[in-house]
């Protein structure tokens, strides 16, 4: 798989399948510089998804999203972006970088995000996990759209870390 001619890699994926961690894991790895889209939408609007979500709705954070897409296309190179389960439907995703889904099943993320020690943080910023019955239903509407929207597509369900880089890195550089 080529990479993309701006270099950047952009991690997609459902909520709480361990976009963060991989970015992190790649950016030391490669010695990138990475870049988080809802970091990058809370400091623009210097307050938290949370309190976005609450006070001017998912429309208005999606168009935040749409904005933040434009301008990492036209203003970012060779980095890794981590992105929010929600970002894969902005209509430039393409031409920001080589798009790589992160894939798990819904019981595979659950089980992910229990184990974690801030297991309660991760759920509580979340405002579409707050209700698990309709997160599933989120879930299995965005499956088959990730994997449309993917160059990549990486398996990481019970797969280490190590194993998870290695196989993308080994992907990236056919
Ligand atoms: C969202 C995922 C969140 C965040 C927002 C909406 C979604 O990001 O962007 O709460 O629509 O799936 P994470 O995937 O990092 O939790």
């Amino acid at each position: 798989m080529p990479m993309h001619k701006n270099k950047n890699i952009v991690l997609v994926g459902f909520m709480g399948v361990g976009k963060g961690t991989i970015a992190r894991a790649l950016i030391k790895k490669n010695k990138k510089i990475g870049l988080d889209t809802d970091d990058l939408i809370e400091s623009m609007e210097n307050r938290k998804i949370k309190a976005i979500f609450e006070e001017d709705g998912e429309n208005y954070f999606r168009k935040l999203e749409q904005k933040m897409a434009k301008w990492l296309e036209k203003s970012v190179k060779n980095c890794v972006i981590s992105t929010g389960g929600g970002f894969y439907k902005v209509t430039n995703l393409s031409k920001i970088g080589t798009v790589v889904y992160l894939k798990s099943s819904f019981e595979g993320i659950l089980k992910r995000l229990k184990e974690h020690e801030n297991a309660e943080v991760k759920l509580a910023k979340r405002p579409l996990l707050s209700d698990l019955e309709k997160a599933k239903k989120l879930f299995d509407e965005r499956e088959k759209a990730y994997e449309s929207k993917a160059d990549i597509i990486i398996d990481v369900e019970d797969k280490k870390i190590k194993v998870i880089i290695n196989e993308l890195t080994k992907i990236l550089k056919n």
